[in-house]
């Protein structure tokens, strides 16, 4: 902890001193026509071939998921799900794709309960967690409509590296480790994962994932036909049959990624967009609103009273998100709750009784970011995930499939927290068929017609506050993207009534913030974002150095 603290601190020194004119690390890059930052410095420069190779930002996305899926595969993968947000270019418009995991048909909202006692780890590991896996849908949607180049094409550099192996990151190293005592018993992850004598790899090591390769391979340029149908679809429903879960062939066969609206908000010049539900995007940017009339102003980035305004605007939109759920299934007063009167009311509501004194585990789960720009100038901003780390920790055997445990994402029963605590509401119950509400709120910022910025982020709840002041570092307070991924966070979602603090942030703020009747918890790391910032002729794109990851462009 205390070696990543240092390197976080020291790349913020580093980036704020220099300007970060010339700077180019594993992290953090300049480039004149694309770019695509990432989780993966191998699915980085994978994105950014496939772009060099004559493919777009949507071809270039497709490739990059899936070798994440490989290399980050305790994050995400193709047993997961999640959103792409894309500015097309040529018609300057945007487009959310939504490739959310739902529940299977025979889920119910009691499923989770036994002798009348809700029994969360039901939902968290094992058959009954899995969701209905959306992510092949989703990439093959977003091919389908925006790409050029077939799906075969853009597996290929997935399949080598689970065929030859990779080697493992750190920070998969560590999920590795974390999570050993649940996944060495299954031979699949253990074949995977582990020595001989049973003990987990090391960063360092090299990984092979020879099951996944051949799934993958076979998936030909029919990915839809050959997962969901057929006799993977039969592999993945009997696994989960014998496990004691409740997918079936017919869940996967009637899977269907979602084409939404995006929503946006105008922000200081800026107009934002984002997913709508189910992603938790609309409450990202009802914390921009809330911020937007001046009140930060003046106050300095991470002083003591800028970030007990956060804080207040940050509870007061988790408040909110009880209102969210999926849209086929509750009314989401999304144009409500980002009308002027409402942001005007939360706003009041979060900063009423808010004085500021003249003082001058939330632990990163799964899922994975990636931001993308290429030389047409199209941006792709997708936030993919199997929901906590190595999803229900069970892997279809042969086919080394990783399964999500996204039903966890669900309100499992009233007043009974997540694996994120996050206490959900009724409008987030269990329903056949339903979407889980996610946090995964891809961001991307124009300023005119023109792309300016693009932000997302993983870990789980953190992935809205850390949209948000990553954003807020770059649009309002002018950092390059390095240095707004490198700046300390802070976290607050309501419940618990606890405000989460990057052990990063200085200990004079720290302690500021406990004068104020904070109640600070520190923590390693709150999430990570990346981050591309767009001016003319000019691509400025970071990777937040706690998950490592690359950004790299031309
Ligand atoms: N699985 C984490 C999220 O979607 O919020």
């Amino acid at each position: 902890m205390l070696r990543r603290t240092r390197t976080k601190l020291l790349r913020l020194f580093i980036a704020i001193s220099f300007c970060l004119v010339s700077l180019q690390t594993g992290d953090a890059a300049e480039a004149h026509h694309a770019m695509v930052a990432s989780e993966g410095a191998e699915a980085s420069q994978i994105g950014l071939d496939v772009i060099e190779h004559g493919g777009n930002a949507v071809d270039a996305a497709v490739a990059v998921a899936l070798a994440l899926g490989v290399t980050n595969s305790a994050s995400c993968g193709i047993g997961g799900g999640g959103f792409m947000l894309i500015y097309w270019a040529k018609d300057h418009k945007l487009y959310a794709l939504d490739y959310r995991e739902t529940a299977p048909k025979a889920a119910s909202a009691d499923m989770y309960f036994r002798n009348g006692k809700p029994v969360e780890e039901l939902a968290r590991t094992g058959a009954l967690a899995v969701a209905v896996p959306g992510e092949l849908a989703g990439l093959d949607a977003a091919l389908r409509r925006f790409g050029t180049m077939p799906f075969s094409s853009l597996v290929a550099p997935a399949v080598k590296l689970a065929r030859e192996g990779f080697v493992l990151s750190p920070h998969m190293a560590r999920d590795i480790a974390f999570s050993a005592s649940q996944i060495v018993k299954d031979p699949g992850f253990r074949a995977q994962f582990f020595d001989a004598a049973g003990a987990p790899l090391k960063a360092g090591a090299r990984v092979r994932a020879p099951g996944l390769a051949a799934l993958m391979d076979g998936l030909g340029d029919q990915p839809v036909e050959r997962f969901y149908h057929g006799a993977t679809a039969a592999q993945i429903a009997a696994f989960i049959k014998a496990s004691g879960g409740i997918l079936t062939t017919d869940d996967l066969a009637n899977y269907r990624p979602v084409w939404r609206e995006p929503i946006h908000l105008r922000y200081r010049g800026y107009d934002l967009y984002t997913m709508p539900p189910p992603s938790s995007g609309g409450i990202v940017l009802e914390m921009f609103g809330m911020i937007a009339p001046g009140h930060t102003e003046g106050l300095g980035l991470n002083s003591p009273a800028y970030l007990a305004q956060l804080i207040e605007i940050m509870r007061q939109g988790f408040v909110d998100r009880d209102r969210y759920g999926d849209p086929a299934f509750v009314k989401v007063p999304v144009a409500e709750l980002l009308s002027p009167a409402h942001l005007s009311e939360a706003r009041q509501q979060a900063l009423h009784h808010l004085t500021v004194p003249n003082i001058a585990s939330a632990r990163d789960h799964g899922t994975s970011n990636f931001c993308i720009v290429d030389k047409a100038g199209n941006v792709v901003d997708v936030t993919t995930t199997i929901n906590t780390i190595f999803g229900a920790k069970i892997m279809v055997p042969e086919a080394g499939l990783i399964l999500n445990d996204e039903m966890d994402d669900f309100a499992v029963a009233p007043g009974v927290p997540n694996a994120f605590k996050l206490v959900q509401s009724q409008t987030n119950a269990i329903a056949p068929g339903k979407r889980p509400l996610s946090s995964m709120s891809p961001l991307i910022a124009l300023r005119g017609r023109a792309p300016a910025m693009v932000v997302g982020a993983s870990g789980g709840p953190t992935i809205i506050t850390g949209v948000l002041q990553v954003g807020l570092n770059i649009l309002d307070f002018g950092l390059s993207p390095e240095a707004a991924v490198s700046a300390p966070r802070i976290h607050e979602q309501s419940q618990p009534p606890t405000v989460f603090t990057e052990a990063a942030m200085p200990a004079t703020t720290i302690g500021a913030l406990r004068q104020m009747g904070y109640p600070i918890k520190v923590v390693p790391e709150l999430g990570a974002v990346s981050a591309i910032r767009i001016t003319p002729g000019m691509l400025d794109g970071a990777f937040d150095p706690s998950k490592g990851g690359g950004a790299v462009g031309n």
